[in-house]
């Protein structure tokens, strides 16, 4: 949808070297995206929030090359301010994908320099942060060199649209405070190649908005997404599933913005245990979830029953478990956190989290 073979640098006016950074944020997703089709599109849509503290800050440096471009892109890369193979060829392989859009990218010697806020082990998953804050920087270079990005409102397209490729998540990241991605009815404007912003759909109660992230285990995951993602074509319920889901987006969009917290919980809740279910019923069978993930799970509930206060979990594809709950608790729920659950915790890392105002340019 973007590709374009005159994104082209002319030799004659080489630019000169700069540099771009970009800070982007993590997300949670309240309903999940899992099962793709195609390139990287969804098979149903999903609703995030655009978290403010687990970050990745990415620099590309870009200079001209001198010559015809040789068929291969020229990248450096550091994480943390140390080569790493294993990520250099992630994100070599997604530059390789995008050179339709982005053909000039062959036309410059490009080192990228990144870093997360959270530590690497914390067992939370950088790819929604990474390809995003690499997907901005891509934008910004477009605009350096070419000035071809007409307004705010399409460069957030077109950077989502690029973070989707490099992760599907990812292009949820781009947007203040929430976004959804993929076709629905419920929201103007959805697509499936890129996320839109779902700030105007928030009650003011999900602006002040918690999730703080109780790491059971630092480990790398045992599923990747990708593999994950793929498990859904042979599983039986994964039609019922996508339907579930295009319902669920309906009625937790209303509930977003009456702010109505108990709708809010249930399908919060009820999503995180049907993408763990669907693990589980996955040939092969994944059970990502740890004892202490369920020890959690029973004392947020019992605590909730309790109290009354709106406390509520999600999951993501693996043992940590997001406590999502409004700001004006938060003494509250940080004094349950350290009296019951840090000790279900590696360590006792919680990582503190909560809804922010999308990316910036550094
Ligand atoms: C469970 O975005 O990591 O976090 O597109 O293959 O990179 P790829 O997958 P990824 O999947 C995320 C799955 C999830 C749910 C969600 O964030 O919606």
């Amino acid at each position: 949808m973007f590709n374009n073979p005159r994104l082209i640098l002319d030799s004659s006016s080489a630019p000169d070297p700069g540099r771009i950074t970009w800070r982007s944020p993590s997300n949670i997703a309240i309903i999940k995206y899992w099962g793709k089709y195609g390139v990287q599109l969804p098979k149903n849509p999903s609703f995030s929030f655009t978290l403010a503290a687990s970050c990745t800050d990415t620099m590309v440096e870009y200079e001209f090359k001198e010559g015809l471009p040789d068929g291969q892109i020229d990248l450096e890369f550091f994480f943390h301010q140390a080569e790493n193979e294993a990520f250099r060829a992630k994100v070599l392989e997604f530059l390789n994908s995008i050179l339709p859009v982005y053909p000039f990218l062959k036309q410059l010697k490009l080192t990228v320099r990144t870093g997360n806020s959270f530590p690497h082990s914390a067992g939370i998953a950088s790819s929604a942060s990474g390809m995003s804050a690499l997907a901005l920087c891509l934008c910004s270079l477009e605009d350096a060199l070419f000035g071809t990005l007409k307004d705010q409102e399409e460069f957030d397209k077109k950077a989502s649209f690029l973070a989707r490729l490099g992760s599907g998540s990812a292009c949820r990241s781009i947007f203040p405070y929430a976004a959804v991605w993929g076709e629905t009815t419920h929201v103007k404007g959805s697509h499936n190649e890129y996320a839109v912003p779902a700030e105007s759909y928030l009650h003011d109660v999900f602006k002040d908005f918690h999730d703080d992230i109780l790491i059971v285990s630092r480990e790398e995951k045992s599923v990747s997404s990708r593999a994950g993602h793929a498990l859904m074509d042979g599983n039986p319920y994964a039609e019922p599933r996508y339907a579930q889901a295009r319902t669920r987006l309906g009625t937790l969009m209303g509930a977003l913005r009456t702010g109505d917290l108990e709708t809010f919980g249930k399908i919060t809740e009820d999503e995180a245990l049907t993408l763990h279910a669907l693990m589980m019923c996955s040939n092969p069978s994944y059970t990502l979830m740890r004892p202490d993930t369920l020890s959690i799970i029973e004392k947020v509930r019992q605590y909730r029953a309790d109290t009354g206060n709106q406390v509520y979990f999600t999951l993501d594809a693996g043992p940590n478990v997001h406590l999502l709950y409004p700001g004006e608790i938060v003494h509250e729920v940080r004094a349950f956190i350290d009296e019951q659950l840090v000790e279900h915790c590696e360590d006792g890392y919680v990582q503190q989290d909560w809804v922010g105002e999308g990316p910036e340019e550094i």
